[in-house]
């Protein structure tokens, strides 16, 4: 029996960009091949920071266009939205009783908000309680693995702890324990500014999905080696950020070889080796941004594939909500 994997996407927003690609949807991608997956978009999750409706419902879509278009495979994964499947909100009704104003009170994300300058007394519920409703999907589907960031791991280390104190409380077994697979890449990832990670907030990304001109800028405007002053200068590979995305992204490993050697000879200029970039971002995006384009224009083919997805999940999570119903005397005498 293969393992199963779950994992959720919130819909925040921001536009995915290389760093996100690296580090979350292509072991994503490639969990398909080897397990059993479950994916789907947490878009009750991004009403803790979305409170306009045309937003949540573009970044909704955009979500779904990007992990389809970048090659989950709905004959090979689970994809739904988690709005679709009730069971989430009604687990986590539940689950809130199994874990303390204490435990709930040590979380990170919120913690990071406050930090933010966001005055406790005004911190919303939702987000509050992020983690409880994030437990709910995981303990739903009984995975074996999560895979998640760094910056998600003490939220599944607190499912685990709900659902122990569940388990210990009832006696039972029903909930099963899940690990975290953190990926050691995520969030390593250098920005364009060749100092701080890669992320959208900080405006030093490269996009996958922008259009073309954005790309170049981002890709031309690129730091590198800055003791390098002319073309003829020995430059350093090691360390410099658009070498690290040429080793990620460029699939021509003859000619990266080639650009590496020429750059540590003063034998290549930065422009040229910009340049090679760009094409190599195209060569390997290409296929993806016509996927997605062709998508967002046939949304009925979408559609169908998260009415299809929120079936099979609901199958699961249905059933563990009932085996959880039953054991806390919920489905008792009066409705059976
Ligand atoms: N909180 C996760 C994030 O921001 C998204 C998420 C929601 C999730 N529910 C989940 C991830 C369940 C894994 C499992 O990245």
């Amino acid at each position: 029996m293969k393992k199963r994997i779950l994992s959720g996407i919130t819909p925040s927003g921001s536009a995915l960009h290389i760093g996100n690609f690296f580090g979350a949807v292509k072991p994503q991608v490639s969990l398909q091949d080897t397990h059993e997956t479950f994916y789907f978009v947490a878009d009750l999750h991004a009403l803790t920071t979305v409170h306009d409706k045309n937003e949540l419902e573009n970044n909704i879509v955009s979500v779904v266009l990007d992990y389809l278009a970048l090659g989950l495979d709905p004959q090979r994964c689970v994809f739904f939205r988690q709005s679709d499947v009730p069971a989430h909100s009604q687990l986590a009704v539940v689950l809130g009783n199994y874990v303390s104003y204490g435990q709930m009170k040590r979380m990170h994300a919120f913690k990071d908000k406050l930090q933010k300058g966001t005055d406790i007394e005004s911190v919303n519920m939702g987000l509050f309680n992020y983690p409880i409703l994030m437990a709910a999907d995981i303990l739903l589907y009984q995975p074996d693995g999560v895979p998640v960031g760094e910056d998600q791991r003490q939220h599944v280390e607190i499912t685990r702890d709900i659902a122990e104190s569940f388990n210990r409380a009832y006696k039972t077994e029903v909930l099963k324990l899940p690990e975290p697979l953190i990926s050691k890449e995520t969030g390593k990832i250098v920005g364009t500014d060749g100092e701080r990670k890669m992320s959208k907030s900080l405006g030093n990304v490269i996009g996958i999905f922008d259009d073309e001109a954005a790309i170049k800028k981002q890709i031309m405007g690129c730091f590198t080696d800055p003791n390098r002053i002319r073309a003829t200068d020995p430059g350093r590979v090691e360390g410099n950020p658009v070498f690290i995305y040429h080793d990620l992204i460029n699939e021509d490993r003859e000619e990266v070889d080639d650009l590496k050697h020429h750059y540590r000879e003063g034998t290549v200029g930065d422009v040229a080796v910009k340049e090679r970039l760009f094409a190599a971002h195209q060569r390997l995006f290409g296929e993806a941004r016509r996927k997605r384009a062709e998508l967002a224009g046939n949304l009925d083919v979408v559609r169908k594939i998260l009415r299809d997805g929120a079936q099979k999940a609901g199958e699961v999570a249905g059933k563990t909500l009932k085996d959880v119903y039953e054991v806390i005397g919920i489905d008792n005498t009066l409705n059976k």
